[in-house]
């Protein structure tokens, strides 16, 4: 089970003024849960854990079953919310090898539709070409531009490499039940297709079909990650006394930093393989809180790697940060540092340690160092990188994220920042439809 301490920021704020908002936390449970605060309408993900059932575990297991017998190679489609909560589950449960070995357990897993990279796209059609390649297709609108363009150049590469038969059966869409062109395309062509949720927002969906269908297509058991997302669902639940929520007591304290001048909390690893949870927490956070001209600024480091490029700055930088570390307590392996007779390089000190000793006592050091150098630090510690404790993790995170953003004073569950750069590009790009938009950006350049 995750635990959160919250005892190394006590100094810079007080537990007494944490405590004070109990009051809030409860007031911001209650709106999420009778659904009456801003963003009603986008709750679904509240419950979904305890709601998911066997028959749609199944239903999800049989179709990975037919991209793993059918694929070497599985592209999943999809930006922001429609793939990071998934990258970020595979990523941090994969041998991080896995796809360099000849031979494979798993289709390798790989991504597009998140960026207009033409060299990255180039790339990734080259090296798809000859494989047994498979698509899965996630948009919720159904009309994201990034995504639906990698989309259309995977599904003709498909078809045209696999023939219409095969791709019709490793093609599979993840998108809304009735609206936009991923659902249009997926019944025309006869795709298996998932829905999304209209009541679940895309950074909110990682255990919808958006997530769960590549994290089982990898090869993960999804009925644990369920479990351990269910787990989290009763420990942060609205009964649950405030000193002994997880989630109050997140939500609360970065509340109290906020308001004490700590604008940007940076999210710490101390394993490589949770670069991709960070990236899925700063949406999370960035896209909940970031509006009205308020929110913490989210950040996000990995140590020891960003000790040797950020850690100057964390040191001894302008101090508006606060620091929350992701801890893992057991290791998945077994790594004895090696004695060596000459000890040229002066190792022997830690000879027989085990290598996550050491990158424990790098975690310590690194923790009492911010401390000491004015930096709050909430540690939450997982028990490992196996399905249960990440589904936790990232059902925490969402329950947080609510809550804090109601006590903060913000809808948590819009993004209406994010339209502004796409109106300007389908104005500079002549999309039909916005002629006037064209004619009155041109003007500017
Ligand atoms: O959280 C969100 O709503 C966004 O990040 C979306 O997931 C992202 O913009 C992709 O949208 P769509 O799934 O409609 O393609």
């Amino acid at each position: 089970m995750i635990t959160l301490n919250v005892e190394k920021t006590f100094g810079f704020i007080s537990k007494e003024n944490v405590n004070a908002y109990e009051k809030k936390v409860q007031e911001a449970q209650e709106m999420l849960e009778n659904g009456t605060g801003e963003g009603n309408d986008f709750l679904g993900w509240l419950h979904l854990p305890s709601s998911i059932t066997q028959e749609h575990l199944n239903d999800l297991k049989a179709t990975a079953q037919v991209l793993r017998e059918n694929c070497d190679v599985v592209v999943v489609a999809g930006i922001g919310g429609s793939y990071l909560g998934a990258r970020a589950v595979i990523e941090a449960l994969s041998n991080s090898f896995a796809w360099l070995q000849e031979k494979k357990d798993s289709p390798v897993i790989l991504y597009a539709g998140h960026n207009i990279g033409e060299d990255y796209l180039y790339e990734l059609t080259e090296y798809l070409k000859g494989k047994k390649f498979g698509v899965i297709n996630i948009s919720k609108s159904g009309t994201t531009t990034e995504t639906a363009l990698a989309f259309r150049l995977l599904r003709k590469q498909c078809e045209d490499q696999r023939g219409k038969e095969m791709a019709q059966k490793v093609i599979v869409a993840i998108t809304d039940a009735k609206k936009g062109a991923a659902r249009l395309t997926a019944d025309k062509e006869g795709y298996k297709s998932f829905i999304i949720p209209d009541n679940v927002g895309g950074r909110f969906s990682v255990l919808t079909p958006v997530g769960l269908l590549p994290i089982a297509v990898a090869g993960y058991d999804i009925e644990k990650l369920v479990a351990g997302a269910v787990a989290m669902e009763k420990a942060c639940g609205k009964d649950v006394p405030f000193a002994e929520n997880p989630a109050a007591l997140y939500a609360a304290t970065r509340n109290e930093l906020y308001k004490n001048g700590k604008k940007i909390e940076i999210l710490v690893n101390f394993n490589p393989k949770l670069h991709y949870v960070n990236e899925w927490w700063k949406q999370l956070y960035g896209e909940s809180e970031g509006k009205d001209n308020k929110g913490i600024f989210p950040a996000a480091v990995d140590f020891s790697t960003d000790l040797h490029s950020m850690g100057q700055w964390i040191q001894e930088g302008e101090r508006t940060i606060f620091e929350t570390v992701i801890s893992v307590e057991h290791a998945n392996h077994n790594l004895l540092v090696p004695s060596d007779e000459e000890n040229l390089d002066g190792l022997n000190y830690l000879a027989g340690k085990r290598v996550d000793e050491v990158n424990k006592m790098a975690e310590l050091g690194t923790q009492l160092a911010h401390v000491d150098g004015g930096v709050p630090n909430l540690r939450l510690t997982i028990p490992a990188l196996n399905e249960e404790s990440i589904g936790g993790l990232l059902y925490f995170f969402e329950k947080a994220c609510g809550i804090s953003g109601y006590i903060l004073g913000v809808n948590p569950f819009n993004q209406p920042g994010v339209e502004a750069y796409k109106k300007n590009m389908f104005a500079l790009l002549n999309k039909p439809g916005y002629e006037e938009a064209s004619k009155a950006i041109q003007a500017r350049l």
